[in-house]
């Protein structure tokens, strides 16, 4: 690593459950930290050989004719479109046909739903329409002049055929998009365009520099981590958890509980369970219960987190009866429902806060391990889970996870982001102890889901 930087733009939430960014502030942002990383670096932009992009999944970018943004774009965790899925799985003839069609189920984060809702919702928007984006292809076509993506953000649309690595002309007829407003779609070494004399000059790079394909940021982040074989198989507990798996060969997921789709390496494939809510289960804990931590942290000058997790170390493994649900935002896998809530379930007089942290570290533990589990149905190998995150980071949620999964921990740097590469760090053995009484938990915590649904679908 040379060099980096980072730049930050806002998110907005119009109302509950909405999600939205402006294409614009992504290519300011991609400007502003492209020129900071040259001029930090004593790398001349003539020798920069290549370009790779990778960016937040699934997002809906609409352009004009004259490739203008329409709207803001909708992002992968924004849920209005519960409906849309639901229209779109009945169009294509039930979830069976749509897994058969796309390699998945339609979900609310996904791009074509959200098509569909801005065609009901915004009728004067969907009429102008011409291009179809995703959020690193918007910056592509900022740099190159180029309409184009890569197979790994493409699988990821519900307008993808995953297992021919090529958009489904059937899914485009259903729902009557026209072929031509979707981008061109490589493999993700493949170059797709050059840096355009006009965003050289914005950037500093330099003009005629070739770009290519990239990846989604999962399949980029898995091969920063070295997931580009079987048998290893990552987790990233960050805001939203992540379970990635490579496979070599296509293999759907059924009903459509996993998502699977084109990895970035050539001709592969990767199955994938996400949490929407793992890391960012732990920060609203600490947000909405550990007031006074926090206050005695900034007196110590030490972070709130390691003071949770202390006290969450001194209750006991299985946290004396405790259960956590850890789907404050919905969830998508195994349960692909926007209604589904979080819950504590068995609170007694003996539970304090600590048993609420290691319960929260235990719920979302037993979340990855669903999306594990369905994994190992597809029949790809897991040798070992290699960790990243934030959520990595604590020396006791590593172990729980070890004792959770029952399976070999190893702690990878990818600190500097996806295109750093991996370096190990540690390795976590399962505590057979503390792993025999999680073995006991995990079916308690798996019933809690089909008991609660109908509470949540009334809630809703
Ligand atoms: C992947 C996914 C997230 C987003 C945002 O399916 O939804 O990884 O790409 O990070």
């Amino acid at each position: 690593m040379i060099a980096s930087a980072t730049e930050e733009y806002p998110l907005y939430t119009p109302r509950p459950l909405w999600s939205e960014q402006n294409p614009e502030d992504w290519w300011q942002g991609a400007v502003k930290a492209v020129r900071r990383a040259l001029s930090a670096s004593n790398v001349s932009a003539a020798d920069i050989a290549g370009i790779g992009l990778t960016g937040q999944m699934h997002g809906l970018v609409l352009l004009d004719e004259a490739g203008e943004v329409l709207r803001p774009a909708i992002l992968w965790n924004d849920q209005r479109t519960g409906p849309q899925c639901e229209q779109i799985t009945a169009w294509a003839g039930g979830l069976k046909k749509t897994v058969e069609l796309t390699g998945n189920a339609v979900l609310p984060g996904f791009t074509a739903p959200k098509v569909v809702w801005v065609r009901e919702n915004e009728p004067a928007v969907y009429d102008r329409v011409r291009h179809i984006l995703l959020p690193k292809d918007y910056i592509r076509y900022r740099l190159t002049g180029e309409y184009a993506s890569e197979v790994s953000d493409a699988s990821g649309t519900s307008l993808f055929d995953v297992g021919n690595r090529r958009w489904s002309p059937t899914m485009a007829g259903l729902l009557e998009v026209p072929m031509g407003w979707l981008p061109e779609v490589a493999e993700s070494h493949i170059v797709t365009g050059e840096v355009t004399a006009a965003a050289a000059a914005l950037t500093g790079l330099k003009e005629g520099t070739p770009v290519v394909g990239g990846g989604g940021d999962q399949a980029a982040q898995a091969v920063g981590s070295g997931i580009v074989r079987p048998g290893i198989v990552s987790v990233t507990s960050g805001t939203s958890g992540v379970v990635f798996a490579h496979a070599d060969s296509y293999a759907p997921e059924p009903e459509g509980r996993l998502h699977v789709f084109c990895h970035a390496v050539d001709g592969a494939w990767h199955a994938m369970g996400v949490m929407l809510s793992a890391g960012g289960a732990f920060r609203w804990l600490r947000d909405a219960a550990a007031g006074e931590d926090k206050a005695a942290a900034a007196a110590q000058g030490r972070d709130v987190y390691d003071l949770l997790t202390e006290q969450a170390a001194a209750v006991p493994p299985g946290s004396e009866g405790l259960l956590f649900l850890p789907y404050l935002t919905g969830e998508r896998c195994p349960y692909p429902d926007p209604n589904a809530r979080g819950a504590f379930v068995g609170l007694t007089l003996r539970h304090g806060k600590g048993h609420l942290v290691r319960s929260v570290l235990e719920g979302v533990s037993y979340g990855l391990r669903d999306s594990l589990e369905l994994i190992k149905g597809l029949g790809v190998p897991i040798e070992q889970v290699r960790a990243s995150g934030g959520g990595a980071k604590s020396p006791l949620w590593r172990q729980i996870q070890a004792d959770v999964f029952g399976a070999e921990l190893v702690l990878i740097n990818v600190t500097e982001g996806a295109a750093m590469g991996a370096a190990l760090l540690a390795g976590v053995a399962p505590n057979p102890e503390a792993a025999a009484i999680y073995e006991r938990s995990y079916p308690l915590y798996r019933n809690l889901y089909p008991a609660l649904k109908p509470t949540f679908d009334a809630l809703a």
